[in-house]
C-alpha cells in the first residue's frame, strides 16, 4: 500500500465526522457466515437510531449519499441545505478521506461519513431514521443483479429505515443501471417523481440545483469520454414485497452499454 493512502487512514482515525466500525461491531459471528462471505445476520451499531444525537449540531432529517466516493454530494447538500444532516457511505477510506478532511477543516456540523459496506447499513439506521437517499455513480452490476444498489434485495434494506414516501435519487452514466431501475421501479409500482436519460439535455428537472451543478469525480470522467447522464428518483413506499423485474432485457440492455474508461492514467482514482 502507498505511503499516501497509509498517510490518509491514519488521518482518518483523527476526524470527529468519519466513523469507521469494525466489521465485528455489526456481524454476528453466532450465526456464521454465508457461502458468499457475507454475514446471516446483522446486529445494530450503537448510533443506530442515534445519529442526529451523536454526530450532528442540530436534529434535522438525515439525506444519506451510498457510494458517495469522496463525497461530493453529501458536501455541496451540506453547503446549499443546512436545515438536513447529510451522511456519505463507502467502504473506501483513501475516497472518504476527502470529504471527512473538508468536513473537518470547515468545521460543518451538518456532515457525517460512514466507512461499511452498503450490504450492512440497516445496522446502522433505525426506522424512518433517514429522509432520503442519493445514489451517485454506482458500479452498475451488470453480471450480478443483487449486488445493484437499486435491486429490490437493496431497496428492501433502505426501507427499513427510510421515512414513508422517502425519495431515492440515482445519478448514473450508465443507460444499463437506469433502465434497470426503472424496471425495478415498474414492476413494483414505485412513484416516479423524475426520469431523463439525457440530464444535460432536460434543464429544470426535479432535484434541485446541486443535480446539475454537482458533478463527481467519476461524473467528470464520463462525461470526458462523452457519455450521457441519466437522472431516476422514485418513492420507496414501506407497503407491499418487492419484486426483480421480470421485463427488464439485461442482454439488450448489456449490449447497448458502451466500456468505460474509469481510470484514465493508470493511477490511483482515489
Ligand atoms: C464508481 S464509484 C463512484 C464514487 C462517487 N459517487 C463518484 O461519483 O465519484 C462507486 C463507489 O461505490 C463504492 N462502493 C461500491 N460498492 C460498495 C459497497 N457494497 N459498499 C460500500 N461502498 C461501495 C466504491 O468504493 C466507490 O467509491
Amino acid at each position: 500500500m502507498g505511503h499516501g493512502k497509509l498517510k490518509r487512514f491514519a488521518e482518518n482515525e483523527t476526524f470527529r465526522c468519519l466513523l469507521q466500525p469494525d466489521a465485528s461491531q455489526v456481524l454476528d459471528r453466532r450465526e456464521g457466515v454465508s457461502g458468499r462471505g457475507l454475514p446471516l445476520s446483522l446486529k445494530d451499531h450503537d448510533i443506530k437510531g442515534r445519529w442526529n444525537e451523536h454526530m450532528f449540531g442540530a436534529p434535522q432529517p438525515i439525506v444519506l449519499e451510498l457510494g458517495c466516493g469522496r463525497g461530493e454530494y453529501t458536501i455541496d447538500l451540506s453547503l446549499r441545505d443546512p436545515s438536513y444532516n447529510y451522511i456519505g457511505v463507502d467502504i473506501k477510506g483513501a475516497r472518504l478521506w476527502r470529504g471527512a478532511k473538508y468536513a473537518e477543516e470547515q468545521q460543518l456540523p451538518n456532515v457525517a461519513f460512514l466507512r461499511t459496506r452498503i450490504e450492512f447499513i440497516t445496522a446502522f439506521f433505525a426506522p424512518g431514521e433517514v429522509s432520503d437517499i442519493w445514489i451517485t455513480f454506482p458500479d452498475p452490476q451488470m453480471s450480478s443483479e443483487n449486488s445493484r444498489l437499486t435491486s429490490p434485495m437493496f431497496l428492501e434494506r433502505y426501507r427499513k429505515f427510510l421515512r414513508s414516501g422517502g425519495v431515492v435519487r440515482l445519478k448514473t452514466d450508465s443507460r444499463f443501471l437506469h433502465e434497470y431501475t426503472k424496471a425495478v421501479c415498474e414492476a413494483n409500482s414505485l412513484e416516479v417523481i423524475a426520469c431523463t436519460d439525457d440530464l444535460y439535455a432536460n434543464p429544470g428537472i426535479e432535484g434541485g440545483g446541486a443535480l446539475y451543478e454537482v458533478k463527481t469525480h467519476y461524473e467528470k470522467m464520463f462525461l470526458e469520454q462523452g457519455f450521457k447522464i441519466t437522472y431516476l428518483a422514485f418513492r420507496l413506499e414501506h407497503e407491499g414485497p418487492l419484486v426483480n423485474p421480470s421485463s427488464f432485457d439485461a442482454a439488450y440492455w448489456r449490449a447497448a452499454e458502451a466500456p468505460r474508461t474509469t481510470n484514465l492514467r493508470g493511477g490511483t482514482i482515489d
